[in-house]
């Protein structure tokens, strides 16, 4: 396995999209899953997601200010990151991906627009060591959950948690719960390209509740983007200010670390 700049060994990419098996791979679904190519994956999301109308709703909810840090954790292709960049040009703007073929073409965007976006390769729990612990202002993320099992999801709300400085925001569209019977239909696509173990959960709606899981608080789904291939959700939560619970001191106790 090749190494960069000292780091872990990379990750690698599943063969093919997860079968409804082992949740613990420390692989990678590649961004069409069963589809694969990722020459067309751009191509493919503008005409199947109604990408336009969500991403501007991801960016309009992250409202990049100048000095903001903001961190696209499963940047793929780059196109949010640039986005953001552009929103805000005097926002610093990371994009963490595992995979070097889409950061290759986010490379290649961001040059092309002229924006100074810094990409990284690596796998999104590794996203405080990567960006820094309780660096980053805001986290977004567009369309990974639904790639990530259930364990791997719950890793990457952590990472983001502990990447995000407290006050921090999370800002995340994927794939949510599917409320009536068309979108629940046309979602059966997705699973069909991404495989039912991590996409099933997304459908059911337990984003939220994995999110509160990891520590954040004023969890709420802001907007719902019915798709041709199911319905969008745009969800915002919060660190909250002040030190993880896990350190923080229970009244009454002596360390809080003996306590809990
Ligand atoms: C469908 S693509 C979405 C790309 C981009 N965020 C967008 O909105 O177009 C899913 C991306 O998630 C990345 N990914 C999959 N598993 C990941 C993980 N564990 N950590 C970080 N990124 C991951 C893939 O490499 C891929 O680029």
């Amino acid at each position: 396995m090749p190494k960069l700049n000292g780091s872990p060994p990379l990750s690698r990419p599943l063969e093919s999209a997860p079968a409804d098996g082992p949740e613990d791979s420390p692989a990678f679904t590649p961004a069409l899953g069963r589809l694969g190519s990722t020459a067309a994956y751009d191509a493919v999301i503008a005409l199947f997601t109604r990408e336009r109308r969500w991403r501007a709703a991801l960016v309009a909810l992250a409202a990049p200010s100048p000095g903001d840090v903001l961190v696209d954790l499963g940047c793929g292709t780059g196109t949010l990151a640039v986005q953001l960049k552009q929103t805000c040009p005097a926002a610093e703007v990371l994009g963490v991906d595992p995979d070097p073929a889409m950061l290759a073409i986010a490379r290649r965007k961001s040059a092309r627009e002229g924006v100074d976006v810094t990409w990284h390769e690596a796998m999104g729990d590794r996203l405080p060591a990567v960006v820094g612990a309780g660096r980053a202002t805001t986290v977004v993320s567009s369309l990974v959950f639904h790639h990530c099992t259930t364990p791997v999801k719950r890793a990457l709300f952590a990472a983001a948690f502990a990447a995000l400085r407290p006050g921090g925001t999370l800002v995340v569209a994927d794939y949510g719960l599917q409320r009536t019977r068309l979108m629940r239909g046309l979602f059966l696509v997705i699973q069909a390209v991404d495989g039912r173990a991590t996409t099933v959960p997304n459908g059911r709606g337990v984003l939220p509740g994995l999110m509160r899981d990891a520590g954040f608080v004023d969890v709420a789904e802001r907007d719902v983007v019915p798709t041709a291939t199911g319905s969008v959700s745009l969800y915002v939560a919060c660190r909250p200010e002040g030190p993880p619970v896990a350190e923080a001191s229970v009244p009454g106790s002596g360390d809080s670390r003996d306590a809990l």
